[in-house]
């Protein structure tokens, strides 16, 4: 393309640390939700016996490879890593006096080694877990006293990194409480509505709170919120499908509504009301919502389609977004439709809605790769994906919206969040290890990895 992304635009990859690091008790860390889940989010939370599998105990090892790992980064020239610290590392049971020095200490030289290599971190505070005593002991978010917890928890590490982060984020796809009680949340999985929805509640004035935070105790930087972008279509233009469409649509933006404009939007009241819940909303809860957010980060897979038929309800029931495939699509492995104008889409879509500079700190292609009998990995697939994708970002800036950057998710192979398989790979570095665990760890510069290099060497030019 022979536009040129602006010289401020961050570009780089997204991690977060219960997918990356594994060392799951060391150093005095707790064990936290995600820990409870073997078989990724879409299973339900297990008791952990001694000497079972869980392929993320070791996951890709980051915590003693991050070096290597973070040089590979600078080498295709990242000048951004988002990256999540697991608030069981700072405080192992949730509600501990003290933190935890020795986690502490981790993400020190975390940050030591990024500024190494001059790359910006962007921290979010909590992505897909929480400790688990606190899911087993208070249900997770649906007890008001985690609020209190969370909010010292995020002092603590803005008190620690804040002279050197000045990007953060505060639940990483906050909207996925709807689908998936237990992973973000610690709810019961079969969490009744109510309970569910005061706990979204609880984990909102939470984040207002580490909003809050983080403006009196780091002024300089700035904070965001992050959405899991499932925008949907209408899959036809009857009426009925452009009306499902909008409150379908509304499932998700209400967090970003209320994390950007500071309060309940008022199509919550009826939704409440017809769902039959009252949400317990203090006085002073209302004011700390007024704590918004200074920009908005989201994810974008996919994109799908809504429908009032009940004909096709089935099919939208089948899957976690409750989407129906749009017919014009095609589907990666795991059936996640690709539509990469979606991306330009939904961009100009939450811009038009918010004003707010946008961030994508999550985009990929999720596929099984092979290594080739000259040990190489040919992911043209891949480049394919991520090239259409950021084509699309280059129009929407074009089109006038102000992007602040772009980290696709699993800049090097990780394990799924959604079904812990370590076969189902988005990196630029290959990492050899198996769904069994079998494997040496080493990493290996796929096709991919050139081909982002040269995207970022010429600020998209060569798109
Ligand atoms: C996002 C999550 O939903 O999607 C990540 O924030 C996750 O944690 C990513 O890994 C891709 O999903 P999956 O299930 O393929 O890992």
């Amino acid at each position: 393309m022979s536009f040129r992304f602006p010289d401020s635009f961050l570009w780089g990859g997204a991690v977060a640390a219960n997918q990356v690091e594994g060392s799951h008790v060391s150093d005095g860390k707790g064990l936290s939700t995600s820990d409870a889940q073997p078989i990724g989010a879409f299973g339900h939370p297990v008791e952990r016996v001694e000497g079972d599998f869980n392929i993320k105990d070791v996951a890709i090892d980051f915590y003693n490879r991050y070096p290597e790992d973070i040089a590979l980064f600078a080498e295709m020239g990242f000048t951004t890593l988002r990256l999540s610290i697991a608030w069981t590392r700072i405080f192992p049971n949730g509600n501990d006096a003290e933190p935890n020095e020795a986690g502490l200490a981790y993400y020190d030289k975390i940050l030591d080694e990024l500024e190494k290599h001059g790359i910006t971190p962007l921290v979010t505070l909590s992505h897909y877990e929480m400790p688990l005593s606190l899911a087993n002991k208070l249900n997770g978010w649906a007890s008001r006293d985690v609020i209190s917890m969370f909010e010292k928890y995020a002092r603590t590490v803005f008190e620690r990194y804040g002279h050197r982060v000045k990007y953060w984020l505060t639940f990483n796809e906050i909207n996925v409480t709807i689908h998936q009680p237990f992973t973000g949340a610690g709810l019961p999985v079969d969490v009744d509505e109510q309970t569910r929805y005061q706990a979204i509640h609880h984990q909102l004035v939470a984040s207002a709170k580490a909003v809050k935070a983080c403006h009196e105790l780091i002024p300089d930087a700035k904070i965001g919120n992050m959405l899991l972008g499932a925008i949907l279509y209408p899959f036809t233009c009857h009426p009925n499908d452009m009306m499902k469409t909008l409150e379908q649509n509304r499932e998700w933006l209400m967090f970003g509504d209320i994390q950007v404009r500071g309060y309940y939007p008022t199509y919550m009241t009826r939704k409440f009301k017809e769902m039959g819940i009252a949400i317990d909303i203090t006085e002073d809860d209302k004011e700390l919502l007024k704590e918004t957010v200074d920009f908005v980060s989201f994810s974008y897979y996919m994109s799908g389609c809504a429908s009032a038929d009940p004909a096709n309800a089935e099919e939208a029931n089948a899957n976690m977004l409750n989407m129906v495939a749009n017919p014009h699509l095609e589907a990666s492995e795991w059936g996640w439709q690709i539509d990469p104008v979606g991306l330009r889409y939904i961009l100009n879509f939450l811009y038009d809605r918010y004003q707010l500079p946008l961030f994508i700190v999550e985009n990929g292609l999720g596929a099984k790769d092979v290594v080739n009998e000259q040990g190489e990995i040919e992911d043209d697939y891949r480049i394919q994906y991520l090239n259409d994708h950021l084509y699309q970002v280059g129009e929407a800036i074009q089109d006038g919206v102000d992007v602040m950057g772009y980290t696709s998710w699993g800049p090097i192979d990780l394990i799924s969040a959604s079904t812990a398989q370590m076969s189902k790979r988005y990196g630029y570095i290959y990492v050899d290890r198996d769904d069994e665990g079998n494997g040496t760890l080493e990493r290996k510069r796929k096709k991919s990895f050139s081909w982002y290099q040269s995207v970022i060497a010429s600020k998209g030019e060569v798109l």
